[in-house]
């Protein structure tokens, strides 16, 4: 069955590689978008014009385009950090209010909503379900502040009265536009020996391909069913390995090593957590529930690939 859909985000990393392939199933999209001009190059079958923090202009873009499907793939994460992080939090929570609203009264069946696997409080076994309790006690601010957005968009999504809602939680992102491109903040880090092994570095990535994002987002539009999804490749890996391979893969050197306790000073809370403490995602639910695997089933083929 083909649907028509709505994708907020279709400029964004995920959005631009989901675009073509809805398309070629046969889906109808509509592109929300505040800036029309962002959207040159996309192929679109139609674009209605709102910033996803105006309740009104939401309301208004999403009656005009009439969607059974509404795809939420926004946030906005590029330039100072702090910033990017408030804004995304708004994005999550009054961002998810206003599409869910305007979808309801559009009469739309369905939402599906970008989320993040790696979310989880660091605490159990090294790879999580999607049943383990979010972070919501993190030490940093920043952190703090995103997690507990991606509960309240968890808690919009999935307690609408009148749509079924999926929440995709998807890996950390590599691909093209992403941070893991080579020519991103953290492959060009990579590639000169800029990001060091804390020792010891057991925090664990679950990578996932832009490619398979937009897949596994295709699956849960066409699909009946509801709920979270963990969506990462089959091939979670402690930072004492993903990170000196991606090296290896790069041509750099291998990275120098440096205490635990000063990775956080070095190199941002975020980032010594990934390297020291984060717990990876086990994809079984998304499998059997959405019939989706990834193409790209480890991270070691094609982290510097693109
Ligand atoms: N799981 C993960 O690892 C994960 C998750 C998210 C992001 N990231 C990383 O973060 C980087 C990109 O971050 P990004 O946050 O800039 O995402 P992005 O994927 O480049 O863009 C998000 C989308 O949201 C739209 N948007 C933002 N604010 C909006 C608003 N107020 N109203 C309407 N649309 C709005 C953007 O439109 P415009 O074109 O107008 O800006 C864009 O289409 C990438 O490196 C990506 O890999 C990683």
């Amino acid at each position: 069955m083909t649907a028509r859909v709505l994708l907020a985000g279709a400029t964004g990393v995920i959005g631009r590689a989901l675009v073509p392939l809805l398309r070629a199933r046969g889906h109808q999209v509509t592109a929300l978008v505040r800036e029309p001009s962002r959207a040159a190059g996309v192929e679109l079958d139609d674009i209605v014009v709102a910033d996803a923090l105006d309740a009104g202009a939401v309301r208004a873009a999403v009656a005009a385009a009439r969607p059974e499907v509404v795809v939420h793939q926004l946030s906005t994460l590029r330039g100072p950090a702090a910033e990017g992080l408030a804004r995304t939090a708004r994005l999550r929570t009054e961002g998810t209010a206003h599409l869910i609203a305007a979808a309801e009264a559009a009469g739309a069946e369905r939402i599906v909503a970008q989320s993040i696997a790696f979310a989880t409080a660091p605490r159990g076994g090294p790879v999580l379900t999607e049943d383990a309790p979010l972070h919501l006690d993190a030490p940093d601010p920043g952190w703090a502040l995103t997690t507990r957005a991606v509960a309240e968009l968890e808690r919009r999504v999935l307690g609408t009265a009148r749509l079924t809602g999926v929440v995709l939680r998807y890996g950390t992102l590599y691909g093209p536009g992403t941070r893991y491109h080579r020519d991103g903040a953290i492959g060009a880090a990579v590639a000169r020996g800029r990001l060091p092994l804390p020792e010891p570095a057991a925090g664990v990535t679950s990578f996932l391909h832009v490619e398979d994002a937009a897949r596994a987002t295709v699956s849960a539009v066409e699909a009946d069913t509801g709920g979270v999804f963990n969506v990462v490749d089959d091939d979670p890996a402690e930072a004492a390995v993903w990170l000196p391979e991606y090296a290896r893969l790069l041509g750099a050197p291998p990275p120098r090593t440096v205490p635990a306790q000063l990775a956080e000073r070095m190199l941002g809370w975020l980032t010594g957590y990934q390297l020291t403490a984060m717990r990876g995602a086990a994809n079984d639910r998304v499998r059997q529930a959405l019939n989706w695997k990834p193409a790209t089933p480890s991270w070691r083929t094609r982290l510097a690939a693109d």
